[in-house]
């Protein structure tokens, strides 16, 4: 199991933070934010981490967290130009995931939970993590039938269809790659990730798990004060770096 961790973007919800640095090192109590999504790929015994980032932040990830040799892991970067989605991630990782399975997370999703189990006994197909929220509409969303199998996957639906969002820690087998290639533009211009799960779910190799403890994205101004919070009452006794 490979592992990436999705850091580009312009977050200009944060501005003026972000005018001169990445979201995802600004410090979220102790550490950058970019820690706390290693931290869960780390614990999870994952060894080879490709990290993707904004050309013109990409000298700030080299200068803080370097070969990966500090964390007994090693990193690889990547640069990605445009901001062109989620799903654009395994088309820039195609070499780096050669073919084999990969948990991507991104880089501003700080979790409660352990995720170990789940990583290493992934075999095929997809794995994604639901949370109930109370505004969905910010996230990419899963409706359940009775039996809560996902029978339907939306990008920030205008329309309520659930209180289910899909948080930002996903597990492929190698045909991610082939999928991605297969995802068009949305309207925004974007490869988007639901557009993947969409692409499992058709095939019947979608599972999707329930987060227990909390998660946050966190980006924006309120859910990031939020993370430190987080990060100061519950997540301290759970980083390993
Ligand atoms: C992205 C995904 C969305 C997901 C969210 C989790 O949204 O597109 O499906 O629910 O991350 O953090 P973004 O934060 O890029 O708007």
């Amino acid at each position: 199991m490979k592992g990436i961790i999705l850091s580009g973007g312009s977050a200009t919800r944060l501005r003026p933070c972000t005018k001169i640095t990445s979201k995802q090192l600004l410090p979220v109590y102790n550490r950058p934010m970019i820690y706390y999504p290693l931290n869960t790929l780390i614990k999870a015994g994952i060894k080879e981490i490709l990290i993707i980032v904004a050309p013109e932040r990409a000298g700030d990830y080299l200068n803080l967290l370097g070969s990966g040799k500090e964390f007994g892991v090693k990193f690889t970067y990547e640069v990605q130009d445009k901001p062109r989605g989620l799903a654009d991630a395994f088309i820039i990782g195609e070499n780096f995931i050669d073919q084999g399975n990969v948990t991507m997370i991104l880089g501003d999703n700080i979790f409660e939970d352990d995720f170990s189990k789940e990583i290493k006994s992934f075999k095929s197909g997809a794995k994604v993590f639901a949370k109930k929220v109370s505004d969905p509409e910010r996230f990419g969303v899963v409706k359940f039938d009775d039996n809560m199998r996902a029978v339907q996957i939306e990008e920030k639906p205008k329309k309520w269809i659930s209180d289910y969002a899909l948080t930002g820690l996903y597990i492929y087998d190698g045909s991610v790659v082939e999928a991605s290639k297969s995802v068009k533009p949305s309207e925004r211009g974007e490869l988007e990730i639901t557009e993947l799960h969409n692409w499992y779910l058709k095939r019947g190799e979608l599972e999707v798990a329930m987060v227990k403890g909390e998660w946050l994205d966190a980006g924006t101004f309120d859910s990031l004060l939020e993370a430190q919070i987080l990060a100061k009452e519950k997540l301290q006794d759970k980083l390993v770096i």
